[in-house]
């Protein structure tokens, strides 16, 4: 069978020219997933789980969302040609996400409460119901998908291995994806070494950093996960272990950043770097800041944009009256001239 895909992955590693002055960290590098077809690194692992769910018969896919993997999804089935139903929390989903959904012809089920509660019902109803077929990243194809941002960077960087990868953990599939990826490459003899990693998290939605802090080898659940930044508004990580062993094994670092940190680094990424992205993605440079200089100067430090800024243009501070309203040539000048632009 002919794999179901938009031709997602092969993003662009993008080499930083002014966070990386003010963070002194000459190779900084951002792997900017928002390029996948439908703005996130959830393509990655959908092409692989839809064709395995197709080649293996199934009708009807789900999957519970903080919205990314729902438009994932949601595009995955239309091109296969299969329903999806995608369990969001209720008015907890940023609206560009849901769009993509709808537009993509998902059948979109909300619940009450946080996205917790979702996965549990979705994974309650899928054992009860042999015609769902779980799209969620406990799913093991989802992660054989995701791993493939590490052997993109290790491409993208000359066939060199990154001295630090930085990414948000929500659920906590990504990062096993990631160090899954990385521990390959080692295996087949690629590479020497790995990199360490660097999971972040929001402040309000932190369990396994918490946990980390706490030296402890069990995470206690945030009931009522809060932060700006949605896609990672998660109180009880599925895949907390395997997050906790990826960071045990490669010496890494688990932190949180707050809501303020999350915004301006976001603002900053846009304004100084060109690539906008939604909040969750702007953790790895908040968690930089908070790094300070214990990451040595000369290491290839690399964050995981990992989905777009259009998705969730909600928490984007504009206010349109301090933007002058032009009224004819002379006042366009005028205006123009304030900026210094003959
Ligand atoms: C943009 C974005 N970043 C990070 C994450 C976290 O990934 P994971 O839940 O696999 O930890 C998600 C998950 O939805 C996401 O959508």
């Amino acid at each position: 069978m002919k794999p179901v895909t938009l031709e997602e992955g092969w993003t662009p590693l993008v080499r930083s020219r002014r966070l990386s002055e003010e963070l002194g960290l000459p190779k900084l590098f951002i792997k900017n997933e928002g390029q996948n077809p439908t703005g996130s690194f959830k393509d990655r692992g959908m092409t692989v789980s839809v064709t395995r769910a197709v080649q293996s018969g199934a009708k009807v896919l789900i999957c519970a969302s903080t919205g990314n993997t729902s438009a994932s999804l949601a595009a995955y089935a239309a091109r296969a040609g299969v329903k999806a139903a995608v369990v969001v929390p209720s008015g907890k989903v940023a609206a560009g996400k849901l769009s993509q959904a709808v537009a993509y012809g998902a059948n979109i089920l909300r619940t009450d409460g946080n996205f917790d509660r979702a996965l549990n019902l979705t994974i309650e109803i899928v054992s009860e119901l042999p015609s769902l077929y779980l799209m969620n990243s406990v799913n093991p194809y989802r992660i054989e998908g995701q791993k493939t941002v590490a052997f993109e960077i290790y491409q993208q960087l000359g066939f060199v291995c990154p001295d630090y990868v930085v990414l948000p953990v929500g659920n906590a599939g990504n990062i096993s994806a990631v160090w899954k990826g990385f521990k390959e490459l080692k295996e087949w003899g690629m590479m020497s070494r790995l990199p360490v990693l660097v999971g972040v998290q929001a402040s309000g939605a932190s369990p396994i950093v918490d946990a980390y802090e706490r030296g402890s080898q069990e995470i206690s659940p945030v009931d009522e996960p809060k932060t700006v930044a949605s896609a990672i508004r998660i109180g009880n990580p599925v895949s907390w272990r395997k997050a906790a062993n990826a960071l045990r094994e490669s010496n890494g670092v688990a932190l949180a950043v707050s809501d303020e940190e999350i915004i301006q680094a976001r603002e900053d990424l846009a304004s100084d770097e060109g690539i906008f992205v939604e909040p969750a993605s702007a953790t790895p440079i908040a968690a930089l800041r908070r790094l300070g200089g214990k990451v040595e100067r000369g290491s290839t430090v690399v964050c995981i944009a990992t989905g777009h800024g259009l998705k969730d243009q909600d928490s984007v501070h504009w206010n349109a009256e301090e933007s002058p309203v032009i009224g004819d040539k002379s006042s366009l000048k005028s205006e123009l001239g304030r900026l210094s632009i003959n």
